[in-house]
């Protein structure tokens, strides 16, 4: 079993799909060990997003991931990783496959509703960015 950090952004959340989002996870089997509400920093968005540092869309996704609230989760399941960034579509909205998340709601590369971790390596650095062991209900 793996885990992933799924993120609903402020899209998402300001346009009222952080329900069917959830949905469409429960739906899928993919087990929810975590789940809260955030509102990142500026500087805490910077954090989050370090692997990006230099390139030229950084500034501008960590002013939207600052500029309103996201849902933040632990996602459990059998090569969850894979399967929820299936469920997510690609980053870019234009190519992502039909019935995927993004393909579905994403207006703009940015604004495309969800984040989902790429690898093992930043999934652990992801969920450990928003939630300690405490807050991780492992069935
Ligand atoms: P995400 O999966 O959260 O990872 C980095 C984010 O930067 C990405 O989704 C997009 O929302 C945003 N972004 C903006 N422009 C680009 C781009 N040209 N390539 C990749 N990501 C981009």
């Amino acid at each position: 079993m793996e885990m992933t950090l799924a993120i609903i952004k402020p899209d998402g959340v300001a346009r009222g799909l952080s329900g069917e989002i959830i949905g469409r996870l429960e739906r899928e089997g993919i087990n929810i060990f975590a789940l809260k509400m955030i509102w990142m920093t500026k500087e805490q968005a910077k954090g989050f997003y370090k692997v990006h540092a230099g390139k030229p869309f950084y500034e501008s996704v960590t002013d939207f991931m600052s500029s309103g609230p996201c849902v933040v989760m632990v996602l459990e399941g059998k090569e969850v990783i894979n399967a929820y960034r299936k469920l997510m579509g690609a980053t870019d909205y234009k190519e992502a496959a039909k019935g995927t998340i993004r393909h579905d709601y994403a207006t703009d590369i940015e604004k495309n509703v969800v984040h989902g971790s790429d690898s093992p390596q930043s999934a652990a650095f992801e969920i450990a960015y928003f939630f300690n062991e405490l807050e991780i209900f492992k069935r």
